[in-house]
């Protein structure tokens, strides 16, 4: 087995993985693509379907005290004065080659162009936000701003959850949406892009008791990632020192992920204080404060944050699940140089549960009772069926997307009525009567 980590260009390889069994593809790739984004394909939109859907279950199901919100992208841009976002403070330094004029994050770079070695310029602020017009006449009266962060929508809407759930302090808001940001240099694939997925979760609690949840949520969130499949070593938390912090940060840490490129923000952890909250109450004109009905006193709570990235977390999974086995495992390559791919995804977030496929093709009695038994699991699980090539090129190929059983419709089946269910990880086969087929699964994939 060759392992995932000291694979200088494993990068590449899940980058053409992704696109070849149809994860992930460049956007408007036949315009020659289009550097701010990429599109999920059919396995690529499953799985971070899969991964929202843990995310929410963990959040909202799990936790208590945990309600959800989906609130609009295009907001009052008033919104952005409030939150600090269309001032210097969310911004990052731009620097440009004299020589080529590429344009570079500044922090990123030292004093030479990392493309032709020309001299830069010196660093100038450069705001994120992403501008727009509302209307039918682009002027500046209808200027507004793609939301940079989901979280501001939870803010604007904090009254509203309060009073209509009949809340108390400590509670969380959570949503999951799309958020755009002008970066000066997308790169790394999914990880650095101008159109992104966050999955945010705003914990609003006792000024006193924000330090106590900072610490809380951080554990949690690093349990989450592992109880996923994600290994402990490949995850750490970075605390960010007081003068790194977002503008609107009193304490703030990164919780990264060793990607093939190296280490880099997977999620970030902040606690805002009564930042957001007080200032939405300047500039709205509405109280926002929390009146204590136990204690009688008015407070704006503090709010706990942790925001993750959708479109990272696919990266991270996709990164810890990739190995490739030489001569291969399942014993289908001729030369004994040839790589097979193993996608290990955790069972939750697989694409696809179950591939249903007969031994041969040319025998329609296996093949029709192949589709029957597909007809009747693809009500409860994602499966796919497959007749094309030898039986051992299709496990092959269920194992490179990570589809977690196989099940065999094979001679035997015709005369005893069961299958052979395959196990992707053992890679170890039973005989399971075609009745108890599906609460076999659900049993495996409840375990
Ligand atoms: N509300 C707080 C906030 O937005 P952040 O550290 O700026 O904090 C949170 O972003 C997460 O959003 C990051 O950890 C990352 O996963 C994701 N993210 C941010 N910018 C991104 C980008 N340009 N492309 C992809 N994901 C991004």
């Amino acid at each position: 087995m060759i392992s995932n980590k000291n694979n200088t260009d494993l990068m590449e390889k899940i980058v053409s993985l992704a696109k070849r069994r149809g994860f992930i593809f460049p956007s408007s790739e036949i315009y020659g693509g289009f550097g701010s984004g990429y599109d999920y394909g059919p396995l690529g939109v499953e799985l971070k379907n899969n991964i929202k859907k843990e995310w929410w279950r963990e959040m909202i199901q799990i936790h208590d005290n945990i309600v959800g919100l989906d609130s609009s992208i295009l907001m009052n841009p008033k919104v952005w004065e409030a939150s600090g976002h269309l001032t210097a403070g969310f911004a990052d330094f731009l620097v440009e080659c004299k020589k080529c004029h590429k344009r570079f994050k500044g922090d990123e770079i030292k004093d030479k162009c990392p493309e032709c070695g020309g001299s830069l310029t010196s660093p100038k602020k450069f705001n994120l936000m992403m501008k727009t017009f509302a209307g039918p006449v682009e002027e500046e009266s209808s200027l507004v701003y793609l939301r940079a962060e989901t979280t501001q929508g939870i803010y604007v809407n904090f009254k509203n959850v309060l009073n209509s759930m009949r809340l108390k302090i400590p509670f969380g808001i959570a949503q999951i949406g799309k958020a755009f940001r002008n970066e000066i240099n997308p790169k790394n694939f999914i990880y650095r892009t101008r159109e992104f997925e966050q999955m945010e979760m705003e914990w609003f609690c006792h000024p006193k008791e924000a330090p106590r949840y900072f610490e809380f949520w951080k554990e949690e969130r690093m349990k989450w990632y592992q109880n996923l499949g994600i290994k402990k070593e490949n995850l750490r938390i970075k605390e960010i020192p007081k003068e790194d912090l977002p503008h609107y940060a009193k304490q703030g840490a990164d919780l990264e992920y060793k990607f093939p490129f190296g280490w880099g923000e997977l999620e970030a952890i902040h606690n805002r204080g009564d930042w957001d909250l007080s200032n939405h109450s300047k500039h709205s004109g509405q109280d926002l404060g929390y009146l204590d009905p136990d204690t009688g006193k008015k407070y704006y709570p503090y709010i706990v944050e942790t925001s993750a990235g959708v479109d990272r977390s696919v990266l991270a999974f996709l990164s810890e699940a990739y190995s490739e086995v030489k001569g291969g495992r399942t014993q289908t390559t001729k030369s004994t140089k040839e790589i097979e791919i193993l996608l290990s995804l955790h069972k939750r977030l697989a694409p696809i549960k179950v591939a249903v496929l007969p031994l041969v093709r040319n025998k329609k009695e296996l093949t029709q009772k192949a589709k029957e038994i597909y007809q009747d699991l693809k009500r409860h699980l994602r499966c796919q069926y497959d007749e094309v090539g030898s039986i051992g090129r299709r496990y092959r190929r269920q194992d490179e997307i990570g589809t977690l059983f196989a099940v065999t419709v094979d001679f035997e089946t015709l005369e005893k009525n069961d299958v052979t269910v395959r196990d992707r990880d053992t890679m170890k086969q039973v005989r399971v009567p075609i009745v108890e087929l599906l609460d076999f699964i659900k049993q495996k994939l409840e375990d």
